[in-house]
């Protein structure tokens, strides 16, 4: 793995963490759940989970519920919580993926030790093992977090697809992260896909010229018409953030 994605993930425990509830350390679960070995019993589960291919490519999906729970108020499972005004119904929420996995992982644990793991752990821990898999370096993660029990839509300030780079920055800033920590986080995009509706007016209509983007390369563009046509009958394509290797953490 890049040494950008390591500092990505240190970067939100070291980061984020103010806001955790507790002191966090690295093997909080040692010896609290028998000789059941917590983060074993998760490292299982997404192996299963990416193995079997039921869902594709974890580690960009959890690596964007990770961001997304934890840059709207700490990490703290927040963005689980179902609820008609819960963080979850927000729009940028509205295509994160991973639930399923964090369900089935928060089930293998309380089959082993009921209310000990909270979520907020088993997100992290989950990121970590999943980053793994798809050729990241492993690093430590601290555990010992407590799960929110508020969430609201209205809390989340996620950045939007159109925003500028010194809007980002501010964004950023407000959550006491300088531009060079905002540069490693975005390092996260090494995997994942995004929705052609976000990025469609760059290929038809930059800036309402009714053309596109002109300083995108013509092969991108020939690819970005190709994969996302003007009109579509999918509801919404998608196409991969890193081109060449979609599903590898690495340093593109
Ligand atoms: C200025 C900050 C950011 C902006 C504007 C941004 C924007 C986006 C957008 C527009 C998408 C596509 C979403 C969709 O199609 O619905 C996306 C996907 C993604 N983002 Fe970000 N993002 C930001 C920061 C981050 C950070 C800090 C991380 C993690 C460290 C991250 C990880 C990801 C991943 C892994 C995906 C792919 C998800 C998937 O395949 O399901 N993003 N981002």
């Amino acid at each position: 793995m890049s040494k950008a994605l390591a500092l990505v993930v240190v970067l939100f425990f070291v980061l984020f963490c103010g806001k955790c509830y507790g002191e966090l350390r690295v093997g909080f679960y040692e010896g609290k759940c028998g000789k059941t070995n917590v983060e074993g019993v998760v490292q299982n589960v997404v192996e299963t989970w990416h193995f079997e291919e039921k869902e594709k490519d974890i580690a960009a999906a959890l690596l964007r519920m990770h961001f997304h729970d934890c840059f709207v108020k700490g990490c703290d499972a927040s963005i689980l919580l179902d609820g008609l005004t819960s963080e979850r119904k927000a729009v940028p929420n509205s295509s994160v993926r991973g639930f399923g996995l964090i369900d089935a992982i928060k089930e293998a644990l309380e089959a082993e030790c009921q209310g000990l793991v909270s979520c907020a752990d088993i997100i992290s821990m989950a990121t970590r093992d999943a980053v793994v898999l798809a050729g990241g370096k492993w690093y430590d993660v601290e555990t010992g977090r407590r799960d929110g029990d508020v969430s609201l839509a209205s809390n989340v300030n996620l950045p939007a697809a159109t925003i500028s780079v010194s809007d980002s920055i501010k964004l950023f800033a407000s959550k006491n992260l300088t531009q060079y920590d905002m540069v490693y986080l975005l390092g996260g995009h090494t995997v994942g896909i995004a929705r052609c509706s976000l990025f469609k007016d760059r290929i038809y209509n930059f800036n309402k010229t009714g053309g596109p983007d002109p300083s995108m390369s013509p092969w991108l563009l020939a690819e970005l018409k190709d994969k996302c046509p003007r009109i579509s009958l999918i509801f919404d394509n998608t196409y991969p953030l890193d081109v060449k290797t979609p599903s590898l953490v690495d340093n593109s």
